[in-house]
């Protein structure tokens, strides 16, 4: 933990929606009447029915219910575009950023009106109703947005798959939702690489019922099949339909989308959001936290595959009628220059990215970054991961100038928007810490029975009550919703985070404590590494673990046993790296494969865990009590043979 501490700059003081006392004030009023607190903030959208009702939640085990403004009628697309036309309707609402530099766009609100409109009539044309599902499988591209938007102006239900999984999980996704319509494009453009999308989909749609339809955005020109009858191109689509479409009315609890995530155990869940409450939160926070004000440029630099892009590209900021920048391309194409020149090309404001991508880029050196200006940035963020102090304190010395503060925000796909955060006026900083709660959040640090613990303590994250950006269920499976969440420590929602509080009640958060681990700011399940391993067929038995890696913060480190008369080598290794990429996708590539004749078990034959983590941290010195393994041998093969020696 670092000691330093940060004051809020004067200058931010006098601008910022709060200060200190502010914070403090709106907390209270948040905590002690959440009802009162949300109702008023539920103004900040057009209802086409006011709320009455304003909560109506219990984390009562098992009869686990969240609803957030029941009574309430509005539409999201309506929300994020046509309120704001009178106003700003040729304001820039996306700024898009191509892969390569040469190319960028800008689209106003009054173009995004007509383009989500279009979007939604083609997707009305081919048969998508109020409560669909349907998938997208999109490059950071426009299309991308309006396709989401399109989707919750006729109620339709979207799920969206990152361009970087497999077909394989692209097939289990569209299954489990039932999707009846797939948007994807002919290929994607990441650093100069083409990723074959459509090919990706016609491959996955193998694994599907049969009766889906392909809409298919030009982005390469790219040679694809089409099949007739089933695919067809947006372009044609779009010029066949009219360029008004009416937003359906949908009530606050409606389901907006759901987003696949990975847990500790099973399949990626269906994590739901509804209509009201997620945006009410998804709005307020980007609002306060990124201290927002009109003609800011905004940036963040997630992907709308993840829920950050969701919340804090798209939803969000265009609730608030703000300018959203969208980047199509990575990091370090064509130089590792390229963010902060996007910064100064577009004069972006507020800069929103992940510790992986600040370690990588501070690994390039200072000079990338000392020859662009970034004069525009006021406020810097950070999201996915726990921020190392070291990563903090060069984004703010030598991105920032060590004039725009940082706002580390910690969240969850399952919480809909940022639960703790700075905010820039109001708290002051320390590097490596996500400091204090939003309005409405009551975290707690409870011990392994489910005991609160009180002050300067470490112990289990859990959120006391609910808040409305809060997932409401599983799609499909209600009680695995209640058993994965509020089952642990019964009447509160565990968050899977270890988290330490100090003096001061700022929140610290360590990592994962459950059997899920962060790779560069993704989630993935041991459990779900360890199926793609033993799916081949030189596999018995595989383990897996994630390890500290210095640029993806966590590293995917997997120990494999071998059926009866296999060798493992570097031949099957590479062998191995490349059926997991092909089952689940590039970004579950294991970074270190142990072969292990035997596993740590107990006798009743559970992997010991705990001992295969320290063996990949290389810290085998404390391995803790062994004797009750079933053959406490194994340990030292697996420490002679470990791959991870440093
Ligand atoms: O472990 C925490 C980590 O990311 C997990 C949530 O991952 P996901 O649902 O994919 O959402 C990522 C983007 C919101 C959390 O359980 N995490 C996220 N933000 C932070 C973080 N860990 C530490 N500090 C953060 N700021």
């Amino acid at each position: 933990m670092s000691e330093k501490v940060y004051p809020v700059p004067a200058s931010w003081k006098k601008t910022a929606y709060v200060d200190d006392a502010g914070y403090k004030k709106m907390y209270a009023e948040s905590i002690k009447d959440p009802a009162k607190f949300w109702g008023k903030h539920a103004k900040r959208l057009d209802w086409f029915k006011v709320p009455k009702k304003v909560k109506n939640t219990t984390y009562a085990y098992p009869k686990v219910s969240i609803k957030w403004y029941e009574d309430g009628v509005l539409n999201v697309s309506y929300n994020c575009i046509d309120r704001h036309l009178k106003k700003r309707g040729d304001q820039v609402a996306i700024i898009w950023e191509g892969d390569d530099p040469y190319y960028d766009k800008k689209i106003t609100y009054n173009e995004l009106y007509e383009h989500v409109c279009r979007f939604a009539n083609v997707l009305k044309k081919n048969g998508v109703k109020k409560g669909d599902c349907v998938t997208i499988y999109l490059p950071m591209i426009p299309e991308a947005a309006y396709a989401m938007l399109a989707c919750a102006r006729i109620g339709a239900v979207h799920s969206i798959v990152f361009g970087g999984f497999s077909p394989d999980s692209l097939a289990s996704r569209i299954n489990d939702a039932n999707s009846k319509l797939i948007i994807t494009a002919d290929e994607g453009m990441r650093g100069g690489r083409k990723v074959p999308l459509k090919a990706n989909c016609d491959d996955a749609l193998k694994r599907c019922a049969g009766n889906e339809k392909v809409v298919v955005v030009r982005r390469t020109g790219g040679a694809v099949t089409m099949i007739p009858g089933r695919d067809l191109w947006y372009h044609d689509e779009a010029a066949s339909v009219p360029a008004d479409c009416k937003p359906e009315k949908m009530k606050a609890e409606d389901p907006l989308f759901i987003l696949y995530t990975s847990g500790s155990t099973g399949k990626p869940k269906g994590v739901l959001h509804t209509t009201g409450g997620y945006l009410v939160y998804a709005s307020m926070t980007h609002q306060y936290v990124f201290d927002y004000h009109d003609g800011d440029i905004y940036w963040c630099t997630a992907d709308v595959g993840w829920v950050t892009g969701h919340s804090y590209i798209v939803y969000g900021p265009l609730a608030n009628g703000a300018t959203t920048l969208m980047f199509e391309g990575v990091p370090n194409y064509p130089t590792n220059s390229r963010f902060w020149e996007v910064i100064d090309k577009h004069k972006v404001n507020i800069f929103y990215t992940a510790p992986t991508a600040i370690r990588a880029l501070m690994g390039a050196g200072e000079g990338a970054v000392a020859k662009t200006s970034r004069k525009s940035l006021r406020l810097l963020g950070s999201v996915g991961e726990p921020i190392n102090p070291e990563a903090w304190e060069w984004y703010h010395r030598v991105v920032g100038d060590e004039r725009c503060p940082i706002v580390d925000t910690w969240w969850q796909t399952e919480t809909g928007g940022i639960l703790i955060t700075p905010l820039p006026g109001a708290t002051k900083l320390k590097p490596g810490s996500a400091t204090r709660p939003f309005f409405g959040i009551q975290p707690a640090l409870v011990d392994d029975k489910g005991v609160i613990l009180e002050g300067d303590t470490s112990g289990n994250l859990v959120i006391l009550d609910s808040w409305p950006g809060q997932m409401r269920t599983v799609f499909g499976d209600h009680d695995r919703f209640v058993q994965t969440y509020f089952s642990t420590y019964k009447g509160m929602y565990f968050t899977g985070d270890g988290c330490r509080r100090d003096k001061d009640g700022y929140y610290w958060i360590t990592g994962r404590v459950d059997d899920v681990i962060n790779v560069s700011g993704h989630r993935l399940g041991t459990a779900e590494v360890e199926s793609a391993l033993v799916a081949h067929p030189k596999v018995s038995e595989a383990a897996v673990v994630g390890y500290p890696h210095d640029i993806k913060g966590q590293g995917i480190y997997c120990y494999v046993t071998l059926m009866a008369g296999e060798e493992g080598d570097d031949e099957l290794r590479k062998d191995l790296v490349a059926h997991v990429r092909k089952e689940i996708g590039p970004l579950a590539t294991p970074d270190k494969i142990q072969f292990a004749p035997g596993l740590p078990k107990t006798r009743s034959g559970k992997i010991m865990r705990r001992i295969l983590r320290k063996i990949a941290e290389d810290d085998f010195a404390a391995l803790g009590d062994t004797s009750t393994l079933a053959d406490p041998s194994v340990v030292d093969d697996l420490i002679e043979k470990r791959q991870n020696k440093r």
